[in-house]
């Protein structure tokens, strides 16, 4: 009989999911949101973005002034992005509003092909892909300077939706989380446009749209998480809030980082 109960557990638990899952109306709606180009976004996850991105036009209109050559276009780099709804999201805005978005998308696993969208398989905390990430976004700003492959900041908005796989560990999980955003969060820093001194806060109805890149991070409720946030992001953005989008799960500790109007290095500033 003992060596059924494993079993047992997994398949409880599977029925579970299957019935929250049929009860998901965001599940549903992504199901039925085929419209009549047969088209529906490939995860659930995409819905917590539209919401941020109500919320917070400013990560698709960043105001930032840069004197490289991108000021003609956005840099909008999507990380753990597999299998590609946020960047659905993204890239269907864009077709959608006209704008002239440079995407990149980056995972462990797979994406299918996505409309101008350029995608990199790969683990985000290798040295070596960050790298290629990099090399990949500064030929689209036709930059030869050698000088500046490492510090390129022309990028206006990272979104990281990266979550390792749940170890059931409440602290392990925790810190592999942690460890995503202080990644995120160094690369933000090599790559986000820096807001200039002076440069004015613009406003799109009532929402302020602040200079300098952004910043979006998953991250899992936990002190240490609260410590991260205010001494390494706080002091480096015009703003920062913790946003749990409705249809993220109520049961789940998971919400995010909206990181405003990059500033750069306070010590500097
Ligand atoms: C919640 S899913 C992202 C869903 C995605 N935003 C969407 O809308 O389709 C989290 C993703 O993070 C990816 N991930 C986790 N750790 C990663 C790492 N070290 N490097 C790259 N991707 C990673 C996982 O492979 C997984 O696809």
């Amino acid at each position: 009989m003992r060596i059924f109960l494993p079993l047992l557990k997994s398949s409880a638990s599977s029925s579970r999911w299957i019935s929250r899952q049929q009860k998901d109306p965001y599940v549903k709606s992504r199901i039925s949101s085929k419209g009549k180009d047969n088209f529906s976004y490939r995860s659930r996850s995409s819905f917590k973005l539209i919401s941020l991105i109500n919320k917070h036009p400013n990560l698709l209109h960043s105001n930032s002034n840069s004197n490289s050559n991108s000021d003609n276009f956005k840099v909008i780099v999507d990380l753990g992005a597999a299998p590609g709804g946020w960047t659905q999201v993204i890239s269907n805005l864009s077709l959608k509003f006209n704008l002239d978005l440079k995407i990149f998308a980056l995972d462990l696993l797979n994406i299918e092909p996505i409309k101008n969208v350029n995608i990199i398989k790969g683990d985000f905390l290798s040295e070596k892909i960050r790298n290629e990430l990099k090399i990949q976004i500064n030929n689209h700003n036709n930059n030869n300077n050698e000088k500046e492959k490492e510090q390129i900041e022309i990028v206006d908005t990272i979104l990281s939706d990266m979550m390792s796989p749940m170890t059931g560990n409440r602290i392990r999980d925790v810190q592999l989380s942690l460890q995503l955003c202080q990644i995120a969060n160094l690369f933000a820093r090599n790559t986000l446009k820096i807001a200039k001194q002076g440069e004015e806060i613009l406003k799109i109805g009532n929402k302020r749209i602040f200079p300098g890149g952004n910043l979006v991070m998953k991250f899992f409720a936990h002190p240490d998480m609260d410590e991260f946030r205010s001494t390494e992001l706080d002091p480096w953005f015009s703003k920062v809030v913790v946003e749990k989008p409705k249809e993220s799960r109520a049961e789940s500790s998971e919400a995010y980082w909206v990181c405003l109007g990059y500033k750069g290095d306070p010590a500097t500033r």
